[in-house]
């Protein structure tokens, strides 16, 4: 039995979805452990796309599907995404955590609102109201899922503070009931099912949402989200003991992209960038905004696999760089002159830092194979495990599920 955590190691879309539907047969349970439905997490099987923003990824593999207490669960989504997959024929096996954090369309509205406020320095955020929910967590004048789901919440401590600062109230008549329908019959304590299946030699897969340059402290803030997004926030947000994380799989893109605003040192802007856009559809899965663009950056990469303890990684849309003339990998930036590899002494200045690239052979044209990595792939990906000290043992060369490279075995 050993667990397995996987986590975006840019600033999210990395390709999270696909990799844990791919990882999910050999994992009992499949828990999100952080973020709500801000994420966008994508798996394509054949024809069919699904884009699911809440629940767990393991669910096309019939998985049992755990939202964990550090959850900011919109009852709405829920009630949308498991109606979806009803409708395709799937039945579900999941378990809300009663300790979740609920999102009201206060807490949208909220989001909208400060947004507006902010003009030219806002966020870019999803509007799903994460930060406002968490925020009315840490004032306590949110409900708890079990709270909801039992009916013994009240809100109107949290609707005498809105009022007061918020001019336009969406509509809440009816929304405690629906809200608590979508509750009935899956609350749980999801701490205490992942150790109990542990015990009964079972291994469970984290599925992290967003990734880890947008945590709201290690990221790159204020441009960041509302929680934690590195692997080692799995312990403390399900309640189970630091030993239960189990192996921790970083997901990182071959290039980088950002939705939203915030400092991209990378970024590329012009033809290029529209050429990228289009070969990876670089669209928000969640709020459809066309993503921002940029070559790997390895100095934020490897700050990344370092504070996430990272020992192995998926390597995703290497099929993009094939239909790109050009490719660089950004190794330093120069700050005022002087370089250095130091994501975290660089963040500060970030939004001025000069990266400097490493021009590599283009795989422009190049034939990708799902069984065996051609010459230059092999030895870019070689060239990443040596920067990054990691293994590689995911390749993905498409979206589609069978479009994926099994480089090295994943150890547990
Ligand atoms: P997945 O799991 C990409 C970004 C938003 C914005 C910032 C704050 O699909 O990788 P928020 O609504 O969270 O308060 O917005 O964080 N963001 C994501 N970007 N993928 C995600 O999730 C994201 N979740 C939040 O665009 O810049
Ligand atoms: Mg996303």
């Amino acid at each position: 039995m050993r667990n397995l955590c996987i986590v975006g190691l840019q600033w999210g879309d990395e390709g999270k979805g696909k990799i844990v539907d791919y990882y999910a047969d050999r994992f009992h349970s499949v828990v999100r452990y952080n973020g709500g439905s801000n994420a966008g997490h994508t798996i394509v099987i054949g024809k069919r796309t699904y884009v699911f923003h809440l629940l767990p990824s393991g669910l096309l593999k019939g998985k049992r599907l755990l939202i964990g207490p550090g959850v900011a669960l919109d009852p709405q989504t829920l009630k949308e995404e498991v109606e979806m997959i009803k409708k395709e024929g799937h039945r579900p096996k999941l378990v809300v955590d009663g300790r979740c954090t609920i999102v009201t369309p206060l807490d949208k509205e909220m989001d909208a609102f400060i947004e507006e406020l902010r003009k030219e320095t806002a966020i870019g955020t999803t509007k799903r109201g994460i930060g406002p929910a968490y925020a009315m967590r840490a004032l306590r004048l949110t409900p708890r899922a079990g709270d909801l789901e039992r009916g013994t919440f009240d809100l109107g401590a949290a609707l005498a503070f809105y009022k007061t600062f918020l001019k336009r109230l969406p509509p809440m008549e009816g929304w405690a009931e629906s809200a608590r329908a979508s509750l009935k019959g899956v609350i749980g304590d999801v701490g205490e099912e992942i150790m109990t299946e542990n015990e009964e030699g079972h291994s469970v897969l984290f599925e992290g949402a967003q990734g880890v340059l947008l945590d709201l402290i290690h990221g790159t803030y204020p441009y960041v989200t509302g929680t934690h997004t590195i692997a080692s926030y799995v312990p403390p947000s399900l309640g189970i003991p630091t030993s239960s994380l189990g192996e921790v799989m970083g997901v990182a893109k071959a290039y980088s992209t950002r939705v939203g605003e915030g400092p991209f040192p990378t970024e590329i802007h012009g033809t290029l960038e529209k050429e990228i856009r289009e070969a990876g559809r670089e669209y928000g899965a969640t709020t459809g905004r066309p993503r921002r663009v940029g070559w790997l950056d390895l100095v934020a990469l490897k700050y990344a696999v370092k504070m996430n303890g990272v020992t192995t990684l998926a390597l995703t849309k290497l099929d993009i760089l094939t239909k790109i003339k050009e490719f660089k990998v950004c190794t330093h930036y120069s700050v005022d002159g002087k370089e250095t590899d130091s994501f975290s002494r660089a963040l500060p200045l970030l939004s001025s830092v000069e990266p400097v690239y490493l021009d590599l052979p283009s795989l422009y044209g190049a034939e990708l194979n799902t069984n065996k990595l051609n010459k230059p792939t092999e030895r870019f990906v070689e060239y990443l495990e040596r920067e990054l000290g990691v293994t590689i043992s995911i390749v993905s060369m498409g979206e589609e599920r069978t479009a994926t490279h099994q480089r090295a075995a994943q150890r547990s």
